[in-house]
């Protein structure tokens, strides 16, 4: 009876360790939480909104356009501001390291397609 019952509890934590693996492998670094905040206060104002114009959380398609244009240009053009969307994204205490994992968090991609 018992070993049965173990038995469950070990096929749980195997699957749990794979899974746990297969998301750090595949996913973006997680946000720290003052990022998290970072993003809650200033870019998720505007990325949820349809009418904006600006890329979407979680629209990977519209991400993936974003991304081909290289990284550096996307970023160069988050600080300077581009279209409707302010420079900095209004986020004037973000820095370079934050603003890299803001856009890749709000992507949706897995770390390859970034
Ligand atoms: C006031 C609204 C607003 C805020 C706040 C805002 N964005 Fe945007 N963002 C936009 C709009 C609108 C676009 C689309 C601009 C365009 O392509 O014309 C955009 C585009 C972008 C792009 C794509 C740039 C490119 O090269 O195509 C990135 C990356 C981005 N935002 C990141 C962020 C991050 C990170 C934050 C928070 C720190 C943020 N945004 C905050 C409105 C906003």
């Amino acid at each position: 009876m018992c070993g049965w019952k173990n038995g469950i509890y070990i096929v749980l934590a195997l699957m749990l360790f794979v899974f746990s693996v297969y998301t750090s492998v595949t996913l973006a670094e997680p946000l720290s939480d003052r990022q998290t905040r970072l993003m809650l206060n200033n870019c998720v104002q505007c990325h949820t909104k349809p009418i904006l114009g600006a890329p979407l959380i979680g629209d990977q398609k519209a991400w993936q356009k974003v991304f081909k244009k290289g990284e550096e240009l996307v970023l160069k053009n988050v600080v300077q501001g581009i279209g409707s969307m302010p420079p900095l994204g209004y986020c004037s205490t973000c820095d370079e390291a934050d603003f890299r994992a803001l856009i890749k968090t709000m992507s949706g991609l897995p770390a390859a397609d970034q």
